[in-house]
């Protein structure tokens, strides 16, 4: 079943929920570095950075049991807790001063102090290239950044010390392999020569484009993510019973990584600069599996880290579903804070925790 997982990372994004709940949206992470200058990060991209931006009447992120381990609600977070970006931001909080930025959406009911630490563009289910999810693509996204520009909410002063967040986990090659067949696949990602490494391609020209836009808007540095192993993404890994990655999306995934940091150092000779940075997520993901299989094996509290802590009880159903009457129809795992995936594709807030310790090293550089 290669392609369910493609499947599923959009299914968990579109779940129309009810929820009317009131609350405060976004949160902050606090830090007073009066004496330090503070960076300011703008963030793009899918559901491992998108801190809040789809409306609470269609995100499935909004929904329970989404936000359980933090805030203890759902806050628009496809985990059960702190994201990508949260970890990069409360890092960079820590010596630079800055805060998980405003989720777009919510820009209206911020302080206009709070929009100094910079702004969560991202969408999750999205890609570079259209995708099912009718959500704003990466160009729009960056539309809205030059948009904000051009009203001065963000001034030069302010792109002085910034930095983008850039991430691509998987979306496009979902909305493209849902179009193709499951052996296609299996062929063409073990080989080089055939048409999904052009599709590949085909991502990596439209990325270029808008990195050069957000390069060309003002920012200093731009960190963009290699892209995980998408065949160790809990759906993937189900088909072996959660004991084994798909090979074929791993080596897909490297693939596009190849590309990428090929892409990044052309973008950077031409400036003869290193404006552009990776965030190294495959490796990152593999080593936080490791560790966690480890983990696993040393104790019998932890639980395979390729096994999703929340899941639907039957097939159709996903983490999150209930019925009509209102009945859960998903399971969650006795301790979230032992799991690496949440649901069947996201990371669980321990996860990225586990995940983020390998990346600190590259942020630092990065915010220094
Ligand atoms: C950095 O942010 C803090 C608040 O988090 C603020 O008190 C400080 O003045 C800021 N520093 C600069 C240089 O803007
Ligand atoms: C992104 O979305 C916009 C607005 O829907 C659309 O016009 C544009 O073609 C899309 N861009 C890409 C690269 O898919
Ligand atoms: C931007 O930073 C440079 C040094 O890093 C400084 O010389 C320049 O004045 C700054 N510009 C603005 C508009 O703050
Ligand atoms: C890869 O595809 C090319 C072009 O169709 C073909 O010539 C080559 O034999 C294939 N290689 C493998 C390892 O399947
Ligand atoms: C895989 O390669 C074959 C042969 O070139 C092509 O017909 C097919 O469309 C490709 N499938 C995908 C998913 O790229
Ligand atoms: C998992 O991978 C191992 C080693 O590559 C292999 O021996 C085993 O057959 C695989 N198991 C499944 C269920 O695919
Ligand atoms: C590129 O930058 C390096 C270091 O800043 C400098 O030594 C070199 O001369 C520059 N090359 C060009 C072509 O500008």
């Amino acid at each position: 079943m290669p392609f369910s997982f493609f499947h599923l990372l959009f299914y968990i994004t579109i779940i129309f929920s009810e929820v009317h709940a009131v609350h405060e949206q976004h949160f902050q992470h606090a830090s007073k570095s009066e004496s330090k200058s503070n960076v300011t990060l703008f963030v793009f991209g899918d559901s491992y950075v998108d801190t809040g931006n789809w409306r609470k009447s269609v995100g499935g992120s909004w929904k329970e049991p989404y936000g359980i381990t933090f805030p203890g609600k759902p806050s628009g977070r496809f985990s059960d807790g702190r994201v990508l970006t949260d970890y990069i931001a409360m890092a960079a909080a820590s010596y630079l001063g800055t805060r998980t930025p405003t989720a777009y959406q919510w820009r209206k009911g911020v302080k206009r102090s709070n929009l100094k630490y910079g702004m969560n563009f991202a969408y999750g289910g999205t890609g570079v290239l259209d995708t099912p999810v009718n959500q704003p693509n990466m160009t729009t996204q960056v539309d809205y950044f030059q948009r904000l520009i051009r009203e001065k909410v963000y001034e030069k002063h302010d792109l002085n010390n910034s930095v983008a967040i850039v991430s691509v986990a998987g979306n496009d090659y979902a909305a493209y392999l849902a179009r193709n067949t499951d052996d296609d696949l299996q062929a063409n990602y073990s080989n080089a020569s055939l048409k999904l490494p052009g599709f590949t391609k085909t991502i990596m020209k439209q990325l270029g484009i808008n990195l050069e836009r957000i390069q060309g808007l003002g920012v200093k540095r731009i960190a963009v993510t290699l892209i995980e192993p998408m065949g160790c993404v809990p759906v993937q890994a189900a088909s072996s019973s959660y004991t084994n990655c798909s090979e074929v999306l791993n080596i897909g995934s490297k693939f596009h990584n190849q590309m990428l940091q090929q892409a990044l150092k052309t973008l950077n000779d031409k400036t003869n600069s290193t404006v552009f940075v990776t965030l190294d997520l495959y490796n990152a993901f593999i080593s936080a599996l490791n560790k966690l299989t480890k983990r696993a094996s040393a104790s019998l509290g932890m639980k395979n880290p390729l096994k999703p802590c929340c899941e639907g009880k039957e097939k159709g159903n996903y983490c999150g579903s209930v019925d009509k009457s209102g009945t859960k129809q998903y399971s969650i795992c006795e301790n979230p804070d032992l799991s690496l995936f949440w649901d069947t594709v996201h990371p669980s807030q321990n996860g990225w925790r586990t995940i983020f310790s390998s990346l600190r090293s590259s942020l630092y550089k990065l915010i220094t």
